[in-house]
């Protein structure tokens, strides 16, 4: 089994931050949304992952490296342009070879693991193989040539959706339908055979102009191959966007261990579940956990609420935050309150010395502000 983490793609919905930056390596509790993807890859057992990229490829690369950090090896695909997720499977098909493989859109998050999913396509493949039987056969109905992870949700438009039939079995996929015939979204985990290149290459691009996974698992489906599901455990997230990304920090920063590797002065509290992590220095201030505290930041004199990431090397002065990421070398001075915000890199915010309440603004195109 390989895996194949699609990691190009262009992220508008997360601007400003990914006019520069990849939305794959925004952080959650201060780690690169795709290192959770591979770890969960590794935690598997599959050690040979390709990552698709685009126009984001070198902070990729620099991120990521050979993957020998994460105990796999890892090999770059370069899309020229964000065709679509059945685009990506066609040009990786010199590394997928004949194998299975498992995709993995690189700004999903799951608190299940991966392994038990793999596990159960695995071993339908074990068996039928024992059974001495043509594992590339179309004439062997009981192959599965495909795998999907499903789960309800509020608003399947923005999604890829299955139709069940009575048997309970997928019968019908669709791109984000304006008419969803149900409301089990497609989780961001696939697993595929061989077969699938045949359906990558016999599909039309959608009305999006993109080439669409979803479209390409129907065909399986209508051709006659077997597609297999698995209703989805615990949560998941499509951190594409600010607010799911602030909500998967909570949820992930709800499992953190407490550890404190970085200065705390005698008047300082540092309460509940918080990593202060190596060089941080925590100076007459508050850190009310859950919450991370980068490398080498500083926060002093301020206060730091629950569901709050700070990245390293910021400085954090006379303020009050709670409930924000906040990344690498931010300097925050003098605001009293930031809560649901996502702030990003070398950002300053700091309080104007004047008496009359003036606000002065350098925001990147696309930027939110909401000003009490
Ligand atoms: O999050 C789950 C949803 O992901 C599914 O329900 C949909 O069926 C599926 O199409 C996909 O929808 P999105 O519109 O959210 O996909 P997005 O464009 O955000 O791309 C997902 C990842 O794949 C992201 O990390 C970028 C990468 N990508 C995307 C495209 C279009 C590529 O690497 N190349 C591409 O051409």
């Amino acid at each position: 089994m390989k895996g194949l983490i699609l990691s190009g793609g262009a992220g508008t919905r997360l601007r400003p931050l990914t006019h520069t930056r990849a939305k794959q390596l925004v952080p959650i509790a201060n780690k690169p949304v795709l290192f959770y993807g591979i770890e969960d890859m590794a935690a598997a057992g599959i050690t040979e992952i390709a990552i698709v990229v685009g126009d984001t490829h070198q902070e990729i690369r620099d991120a990521v490296g050979d993957g020998s950090r994460f105990g796999v090896k890892v090999t770059y695909i370069r899309q020229e342009a964000p065709l679509g997720l059945a685009h990506c499977v066609l040009i990786s098909r010199d590394f997928l070879g004949d194998d299975c493989f498992v995709m993995y859109l690189g700004d999903n998050m799951l608190e299940q693991g991966l392994a038990e999913f793999i596990e159960q396509f695995e071993q339908q493949h074990e068996e039928r193989s024992d059974q001495h039987l043509d594992v590339s056969s179309e004439s062997d109905p009981g192959l599965w040539q495909a795998q999907i992870l499903l789960t309800p949700v509020d608003n399947p438009s923005s999604f890829g959706v299955a139709e069940l039939g009575p048997d309970g079995g997928v019968v019908n996929l669709v791109e984000k339908p304006a008419d969803p015939p149900s409301n089990l979204a497609l989780v961001g985990v696939y697993i595929f055979d061989s077969t699938i290149h045949e359906a990558v290459r016999a599909i039309e691009p959608s009305a999006r102009g993109e080439l669409e996974i979803t479209d390409a698992i129907d065909w399986l489906i209508q051709s006659g191959h077997r597609v297999s599901h698995q209703m989805l455990e615990g949560w998941w997230i499509d951190t594409g966007k600010k607010d799911p990304l602030l909500e998967c920090n909570r949820l992930v920063l709800d499992t953190v261990i407490r550890r404190v590797d970085g200065a705390v002065d005698d008047s300082s509290k540092v309460e509940g579940r918080v990593v202060v992590s190596e060089g941080a220095k925590i100076v007459n201030s508050t850190v009310r956990g859950p919450a991370v505290i980068g490398a080498d930041t500083c926060i002093e004199n301020t206060f730091i609420g629950p569901y709050t990431s700070i990245g390293g090397e910021c400085e954090i002065t006379d303020a009050e935050l709670d409930h924000s990421v906040v990344l690498d070398g931010c300097r925050i001075e003098g605001v009293s309150r930031i809560t649901d915000s996502l702030i990003g890199q070398h950002v300053q915010v700091t309080h104007s010395p004047e008496r009359r309440r003036v606000v002065r603004l350098m925001l990147a195109d696309h930027s939110h502000l909401e000003l009490g």
